[in-house]
């Protein structure tokens, strides 16, 4: 199987755990202090909604989807608005395949691979957009 198809099914398994969003935002926010900062006004139950489409939108972009959403993504995070630094992507990406790891209970070192190529293809279009 091809990364986007191992990381769709992953992703299908991931959903289905109920606390998926939480420990993925509990785990980004506890990464850096640089992070719990930019979400101090934020109404998590509604972000970790908007983050179930976000990730979906990276995952549909590496398989051959154009990059629209995410190039609106790149659009709200960049520094006249939201102003979410590259560097911060590292944490995002490393407490989504710790969270990923945790709750798919088929996951094994392939399947971190696989998301690893696809998140970062798709950070680097919205960190382009900075
Ligand atoms: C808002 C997705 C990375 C901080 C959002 C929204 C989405 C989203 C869908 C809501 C709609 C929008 O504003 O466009 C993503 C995805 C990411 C990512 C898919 C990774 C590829 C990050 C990173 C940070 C961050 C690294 C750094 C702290 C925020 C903040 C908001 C936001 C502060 C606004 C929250 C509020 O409304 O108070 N993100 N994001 N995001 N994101 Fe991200």
């Amino acid at each position: 199987m091809n990364a986007p198809d191992i990381v769709m099914q992953s992703y299908g398994r991931c959903c289905a755990s109920a606390t998926f969003f939480d420990d993925f935002y509990q785990r980004f926010l506890q990464s850096s202090p640089e992070v719990r900062a930019k979400f101090t006004n934020t109404d998590m139950p509604a972000q970790k909604l908007l983050l179930r489409q976000g990730i979906l939108n990276l995952v549909l972009f590496s398989r051959g989807l154009p990059p629209t959403k995410l190039q609106a993504l790149a659009r709200s995070h960049s520094r006249d608005k939201l102003d979410i630094q590259p560097h911060l992507y590292t944490h995002w990406i490393d407490a989504l395949i710790r969270t990923v790891e945790q709750h798919d209970k088929q996951a094994n070192a392939e399947t971190a691979r696989a998301w690893r190529e696809v998140l970062n293809k798709g950070v680097e279009v919205i960190q382009a957009g900075y």
